[in-house]
């Protein structure tokens, strides 16, 4: 098998929030989409040992913050190299609450939804979410996963699910 073919999928950066017992928490995450329309339905795809997973378990809610090419790459470390399980992400990144749930302020759009079933793989839980409010937060081209590895020069880790040995 040829796993850079893998590569050949499309995907944007995500920070995937929710809460942990009334603190702000959350992880980047590339493996965001939206299943159907109607009612507007997303599916995220977050790793087992990730802390994230055990707090959209316990909320049942989790916000989708997308992205831009212009918001700051420092997110994208923050969210995606350390766990909140040993840190409060949200100290260092500025964030506001959008319904029930945290996002990002220097994202350029975000969903939020409530978990209405999810999937277990060996080391994935796919979360499926019914979308409960959207709306831009400003003008800026979503980043893609290939504008985050060739002109960032971003890497992923272990958890992410796009990770090659
Ligand atoms: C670019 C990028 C994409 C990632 N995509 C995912 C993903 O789709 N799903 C996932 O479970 N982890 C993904 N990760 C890994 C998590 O963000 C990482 O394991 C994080 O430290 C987990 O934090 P937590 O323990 O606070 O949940 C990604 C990381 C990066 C940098």
């Amino acid at each position: 098998m040829n796993k850079s073919a893998f590569h050949q999928l499309s995907y944007g950066v995500y920070v995937i929030s929710t809460w942990d017992k009334g603190r702000a928490t959350g992880c980047t995450a590339n493996s965001a989409m939206q299943i159907t329309s109607s009612p507007a339905t997303i599916a995220v795809s977050i790793n087992h040992d990730n802390y994230t997973n055990q707090c959209i378990q316990d909320t049942g809610k989790f916000a989708i913050s997308i992205l831009g090419e212009h918001s700051s790459p420092g997110i994208i470390g923050t969210f995606g190299f350390k766990s909140g399980k040993d840190c409060n992400k949200f100290d260092e990144v500025e964030h506001t609450v959008k319904g029930y749930l945290p996002v990002v302020s220097d994202a350029c759009a975000y969903i939020t939804c409530e978990v209405v079933d999810k999937m277990e793989t060996s080391t994935h839980t796919v979360f499926l979410g019914r979308v409960l409010d959207a709306d831009i937060l400003k003008k800026d081209a979503p980043m893609t996963y290939s504008y985050y590895h060739n002109v960032i020069k971003g890497r992923s880790p272990k958890n992410a699910p796009t990770y090659i040995e």
